[in-house]
């Protein structure tokens, strides 16, 4: 089999590193060669072995018959999109980490490859070097799927593990993280939720087997979350992770993006650094969790390569995927429910106790004099919106618990 890589960054890069690197195993599990014929870039890589692939245009890759299988590792959805609807057109199969691709346009180029008997594969545009979206296709197919929460944004989860283990600043944090090239390139799709909000449409569009539309998530990132914020969860033995939810509830479905204040009896809890971990409920099997690395070039290009391999395998065989393009309506997320962290200012104790008769106070001894912190009950969103209507919110984090 001869491939095409398309982008040659930091995943396209490892894509060729692990195929080199494993090319034996790789060739025995594949059932035959796997061979890089062309390297898409715009730029030049002079003097190092990409060179003599190099090509500037897509055409070559596309007009040559010899290539049966693209990958494509260049991010965004244009011209990642043409070019891969071009390729199943022309019966190529082609494996993906492009998660804006796929949750934008996933539906239809499934359905390409399904009328062209090729593959489309995107295991690398959720959870990084983690199976998920293999194991929701294929192994998870006797249940209901009720819940999937995870930890799906690797760069996230490093800032919040080092601001909360080591109290290290935001941006000390962040600027790390893309050192060790786990950030996206525009780094706000990270700390604004926007990157875990693709990710989970992709997951939610599988398991429930319609279109999730990414724009209809609520998504809130990790930018307004301070020190204090993370004294308090270290005096209420909790973690703030970004967490994911995508949740049924009879005939209807939840979706949401925000930081949350774990604990310990939390599967999620002790998930740090760059590490995801998804955690899938279904109503036969109750709860199964995979956890691994969540970004970074070799762990998300061993699932490149996995897809490649799968590719290789079926050619001429369409992997059934059920994501229809029909579009899922998710319930209004004011009707759904949390406890929630909340700090106000001192001067407002009292009305926030009027607010919040059922309250547990949280104390910290420097801020006593400065700050009122408060768990609620559980409520719903709307709920908490309108108790709070009156007070000064310094911050408020969504928890598990309520005392
Ligand atoms: N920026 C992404 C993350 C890369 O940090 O998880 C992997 O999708």
């Amino acid at each position: 089999m001869k491939i095409a890589i398309l982008g040659y960054g930091t995943i396209g890069s490892g894509v060729a590193e692990v195929l080199e690197t494993n090319h034996d195993n790789i060739a025995k599990r594949a059932g035959e060669e796997v061979t890089v014929k062309y390297v898409l870039d715009l730029r030049e890589f002079p003097g190092t072995k990409v060179e003599e692939l190099l090509v500037h245009d897509f055409a070559v890759i596309a007009s040559d018959a010899e290539i049966g299988c693209i990958v494509e590792t260049m991010g965004g959805v244009e011209p990642a999109y043409s070019y891969v609807k071009e390729a199943l057109l022309r019966g190529k199969s082609v494996c993906t980490s492009n998660k804006e691709l796929v949750a934008e346009h996933g539906a239809e180029l499934l359905e390409i490859a399904r009328q062209k008997k090729v593959n489309f594969l995107f295991e690398a545009s959720v959870g990084g070097g983690i199976p998920i979206i293999r194991p929701l296709n294929q192994s998870l197919t006797a249940d209901e799927i009720m819940e999937i929460t995870g930890i799906v944004n690797g760069t996230t989860n490093y800032i919040l593990t080092k601001m909360s283990r080591e109290g290290q600043t935001f941006e000390a944090a962040l600027s790390k993280a893309q050192e060790l090239g786990y950030a996206e390139r525009n780094p706000e799709a990270d700390v604004e939720g926007y990157d875990a909000g693709r990710k989970l449409a992709i997951l939610a569009s599988l398991a429930y087997g319609m279109q999730v539309d990414y724009e209809d998530i609520y998504m809130e990132g990790i930018t307004k979350l301070t020190d204090v914020d993370f004294q308090y969860a270290e005096a209420l033995d909790a973690e703030i992770k970004l967490l994911v939810s995508g949740k049924r509830e009879g005939d209807s479905f939840y979706a949401m993006v925000a930081p949350k204040m774990i604990r310990s009896d939390n599967p999620l809890y002790s998930v740090q650094d760059v590490f995801n971990a998804i955690l899938v409920r279904g109503n036969m099997l109750g709860d199964v969790m995979f956890y691994g690395s969540g970004a970074g070039k070799l762990p998300t290009a061993s699932a490149v390569v996995a897809d490649v391999v799968d590719a290789v395998k079926h050619q001429g065989k369409n992997i059934m995927t059920i994501w229809s393009n029909k579009k899922l309506a998710l319930s209004d997320r004011m009707e759904a429910e949390n406890n929630f962290f909340v700090r106000v200012p001192k001067t407002e104790e009292a009305r926030a106790r009027e607010a919040f008769p059922e309250i547990t106070e949280v104390k910290l001894a420097d801020l006593r004099e400065t700050e009122f912190a408060f768990l609620t009950p559980r409520l719903k969103e709307k709920e908490f919106i309108q108790r709070t209507q009156a007070l000064t919110i310094l911050n408020r984090i969504r928890t598990e618990f309520a005392e």
